[in-house]
């Protein structure tokens, strides 16, 4: 687990409470205390885990949160429109190094994303080896034709442009026009694609899932703070 040691006013920078040069300001203001000794100086070094602000550990180091992204919000740290990072907390917008997605979901989908600021957690889930599980539901602008589970599982199925098939993925059907989709990759607009690939289109997606996260109990645009430390300390980030 990290426990950092630096001065006060990097750790209150760092995780988004105030700028550097706001910390003299902000020390005064509220009540920042080293081992519950309140501190008035902003060079004094402590460990993050020594250190309260208003009587409350600061946040963690490395953050994992878990969000119901709503449509029309954009995986972006720098596209026009509205980015997903405006619905978390200023603090966590300020935080440094910055929160990003783990992936990204296209604009119009909806559901399970994570977020980190932890570079190689987020490397990890992204590398192509990884083989973490994501259930999509997705609704079709066209009936099934009935061969589509079949060929999802096959392995053998080549997207547009690319020259290496597909892993096998799991369809349940729902109804004609409304599906569970389990896959493993993360290729570009993968499951867009592998309806188009059927001659069909997605009208509507949904990430139900990422790993173990599942957003059944968040409300649209809300997230919760995972327990990374724990993750961290049982060996594992995500199974
Ligand atoms: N597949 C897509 O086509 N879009 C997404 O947002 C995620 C997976």
């Amino acid at each position: 687990m990290q426990n950092s040691y630096k001065r006060v006013d990097a750790h209150l920078s760092s995780l988004g409470y105030c700028s550097r040069s706001e910390a003299k300001k902000f020390l005064k203001m509220f009540k920042v205390s080293i081992d519950d000794v309140r501190v008035f100086d902003v060079t004094k070094k402590a460990y993050h885990n020594d250190i309260s602000v208003e009587n409350e550990p600061l946040d963690a180091e490395s953050l994992l949160l878990l969000m119901n992204k709503p449509s029309s919000v954009i995986c972006s740290h720098d596209d026009a429109g509205v980015l997903i990072y405006s619905l978390l907390p200023q603090r966590f917008q300020r935080r440094n190094p910055k929160i990003s997605t783990i992936g990204r979901l296209d604009a119009d989908t909806t559901g399970a994303i994570l977020l980190t600021d932890d570079g190689a957690l987020n490397h990890k889930l992204t590398s192509p080896k990884s083989d973490v599980s994501k259930v999509y539901e997705a609704t079709l602008a066209q009936p099934l034709k009935g061969d589509e589970v079949e060929i999802f599982a096959s392995g053998e199925l080549l997207l547009h442009g690319e020259k290496k098939p597909l892993l096998p993925a799991k369809m349940e059907v729902l109804s004609p026009t409304h599906v569970r989709l389990e896959i493993s990759e993360g290729r570009y607009h993968q499951v867009k694609r592998m309806f188009g690939a059927m001659g069909n289109r997605v009208t509507a997606l949904h990430r139900v899932s990422f790993g173990e996260f599942s957003v059944e109990n968040l409300e649209t645009g809300e997230y919760k703070v995972i327990d990374f430390t724990q993750n961290a300390q049982e060996g594992k980030y995500i199974t």
